[in-house]
């Protein structure tokens, strides 16, 4: 039942409303009225569809268990294994697919996960990768009582709002994407320094793809550190990368979410980047992530 002032709809699933809030014009919705630990199949329907409209979901008020975060998340797909991180960690022991955000510091004095307390830039989980995820849900268990909030950015909305001179500059093109450090600025484990975009770690992806449950245009430029625009001498592709991301980053396609503990926000890679900010280090935030499988490859848009 829509509501034409708010457009939030309440879908009745099996005597469960499960209510969708947009959160912007851009990107991502609320879903209300639904406990994770137990969706029914109606409601999933709900939630699934809701996701191929709005790229991010945010539920609140969740308690979930490691093993109630993977049930959930594999509704959506297969689960990709998590980058190892910074220190050499890889995941939370026992559970292979679940990914430890956090600058708390353990037993053996390192942190007990990635990205520390400074800020995250900008980026697309591990679009490094030949066929990145597709997806990541982020769950929130402790947070800072100041700053850490995450932001989405919305690239359909930022590729349906390219100048039509930079959309055709681009059309046909990839970009190279760096995997030699995390948005964090770190280095990853087992990787050399290099600011070499050209001959460094990654992978070169399209820059307009289709987003194949919608059939959308999206722009996908995983991140900006050590880009390159494929086959464009070097201060070219500083200039056309340049002027892309002046484009995609403006507040019109973000939208910034404060955390509260029991938050799940997750958020479709192929037609969204995130950023968080930073915090004070002495303060303690974790949360942990799992991935969806990359069904498919980033598909150029015709
Ligand atoms: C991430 O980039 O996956 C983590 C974002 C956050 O810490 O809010």
């Amino acid at each position: 039942m829509p509501d034409t002032a708010s457009n939030t709809s309440t879908q009745r699933s099996g005597g469960h409303a499960v209510e969708v809030h947009p959160l912007t014009a851009a990107v991502g919705a609320e879903i209300r009225g639904v406990d994770l630990t137990q969706v029914s199949d109606a409601q999933f329907a709900e939630i699934e569809s809701a996701w191929i409209r709005h790229s991010a979901l945010l539920f609140r008020g969740q308690q979930l268990d490691h093993g109630a975060l993977l049930a959930f998340s594999r509704r959506f797909g297969e689960l990709d294994p998590p980058p190892v991180n910074e220190n050499g960690k890889k995941f939370v022991e026992g559970y292979p697919d679940i990914y430890v955000v956090s600058n708390i510091i353990g037993a053996d004095g390192t942190p007990i996960g990635s990205l520390g307390a400074g800020e995250a830039v900008w980026h697309t989980d591990m679009s490094y990768l030949p066929e990145p995820p597709d997806a990541s849900l982020l769950y929130s268990v402790e947070i800072p009582p100041a700053g850490g909030d995450t932001w989405l950015c919305g690239m359909i909305a930022a590729c349906a709002s390219l100048p039509q001179a930079l959309r055709k500059t681009v059309a046909g093109r990839s970009i190279k994407h760096d995997g030699t450090y995390n948005s964090g600025g770190y280095l990853r484990a087992g990787l050399k320094d290099s600011d070499d975009p050209v001959h460094s770690v990654g992978t070169p992806h399209p820059i307009i793809c289709i987003h194949p449950p919608s059939g959308k245009h999206t722009l996908y430029l995983g991140r900006r550190r050590n880009a390159w625009v494929v086959g464009l001498p070097r201060d070219e592709s500083e200039a056309l990368l340049d002027e892309l991301w002046a484009h995609a980053a403006q507040p019109e396609h973000a939208f910034a979410h404060s955390w509260r503990v029991g938050d799940v926000l997750m958020w479709d890679n192929r037609t969204t980047m995130h950023r968080r900010d930073p915090f004070d280090s002495a303060a303690r935030r974790l949360m942990y992530r799992t991935q969806i499988k990359g069904k498919l490859k980033p598909q150029r848009a015709p």
